[in-house]
């Protein structure tokens, strides 16, 4: 494996904490931010925020890239920008962060959950094709921790009943299926530039779209409604603010120019893990599909019946080695907010997803940053093994 550089600011510390996942600038963007304040362009308006939505929305094949505050702003705005609302409704992962469903909702729609497939994580085409009533208008594919979704047969169902295709690739960031960048395939696709995704911008968000109406209607309703370059204050179509700062983009640019290492850094981390957990019956790893090059923006075990202690008996035991973990997803069908308040708007929760519940039961996202050293992923790996009965 390559690693270079060793860049864990913890590296060769006693004890010292390895955390889950955080973020590392070390290219351009201290320079880009700089520039940003010197030049005093600091707000919604400045050259990085162009040159940031064409190098991103370049990259992965695309032709609009419509930058905007953060994942879940990108989520809504699309669903907004494709005339998704009242009435319609919208096929979602059970398996997901809760932004999916309630951005649905906030849009007016009502979500359908479906199951994930057991070995990608990622939406079941199956399961998709049985959820589908004349009231479905689209499809959410979530490329779950950088796995893509089986776009073929998602674009191909899509297809034969009218619907609408939104990636949500929050999480993959180079991710490919079939040669192609994760993102180039749906009507939208959106972005989370969080601080712990492979790019990051702090907080952030984009929305690819190969149709140029598309991604005019994305930069009207990010900002209010305004149209073209002076504001008229006339307002043919609802908007929010939505607007990512130049000092976001200025950050988002200098991520971008490092994709490729970044994706490379993730998947040598996925492959070492995979080393050390490689014929233990009792762990379950996701599976790497051979038409897909995921990016493994989060490596998450699952321990099987027989592995001898609990999710939490681990998550204890890593804690206690100053090892930092992360949850996985709840499945959506099961969160509160939807089976206890009593709104017409939430989504029918009494469906099974057993693939969901066994992942949100059994799942530990180990750690999985960019400043991972090979030394701290095999502690990590060594403090779960150890708990094996
Ligand atoms: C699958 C998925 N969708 C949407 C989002 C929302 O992104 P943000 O946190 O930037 O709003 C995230 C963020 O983690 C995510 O993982």
């Amino acid at each position: 494996m390559k690693w270079k550089p060793e860049i864990s600011p913890y590296d060769g510390m006693e004890f010292a904490m390895i955390f889950q996942n955080i973020p590392v600038l070390d290219g351009n963007e201290k320079k880009y931010v700089v520039d940003c304040l010197d030049t005093n362009w600091i707000s919604s308006m400045g050259s990085y925020i162009g040159a940031f939505e064409q190098a991103f929305a370049g990259y992965c094949g695309c032709a609009h890239g419509v930058a905007c505050s953060n994942g879940t702003a990108a989520i809504h705005l699309a669903l907004e920008a494709l005339g998704i609302g009242f009435g319609d409704e919208v096929i979602v992962p059970d398996y997901t962060l809760v932004a999916d469903s309630n951005m649905v909702i906030l849009a007016g729609a009502k979500p359908v959950f479906v199951d994930v497939d057991k070995d990608t994580w990622c939406i079941d085409p199956d399961a998709v094709e049985k959820a589908i009533t004349p009231r479905t208008k689209a499809i959410i594919a979530v490329h779950m921790y950088g796995h893509p979704c089986d776009m073929d047969r998602l674009m191909e169902i899509a297809k034969r009943h009218s619907l609408l295709l939104i990636e949500d690739a929050a999480q993959a960031h180079g991710t490919e299926y079939k040669g192609r960048k994760a993102g180039s395939f749906g009507d939208a696709a959106c972005f989370s530039f969080y601080a712990t995704k492979t790019l990051t911008t702090g907080e952030g968000g984009l929305v690819l779209t190969n149709d140029p109406d598309i991604a005019e209607r994305l930069r009207i309703m990010r900002s209010h409604g305004f149209e073209g370059e002076g504001r008229t204050y006339v307002h043919r179509v609802m908007g929010f603010n939505y607007r990512l700062t130049n000092l976001q983009a200025a950050i988002g640019l200098a991520q971008t120019e490092r994709i490729d290492e970044k994706v490379a850094k993730k998947r040598d981390i996925a492959a070492r893990y995979r080393e050390r957990f490689e014929g233990c019956p009792n762990i379950t790893m996701q599976v790497e599909m051979p038409w897909a090059v995921s990016s493994y923006w989060n490596f998450m075990i699952v321990l099987e019946e027989g592995f001898g202690a609990t999710r939490d008996q681990v998550i204890a035991h890593l804690a206690e080695k100053k090892i930092q973990c992360r949850l996985p997803f709840n499945s959506l069908h099961r969160q509160p907010v939807y089976t206890d308040g009593n709104d017409p708007r939430y989504p029918d929760t009494s469906g099974d997803y057993p693939v969901t519940d066994k992942l949100s039961l059994n799942g530990i996202s180990l750690p999985s940053g960019l400043s991972l050293t090979e030394r701290e992923i095999d502690t990590v790996a060594e403090a779960v093994l150890e708990m094996r009965r």
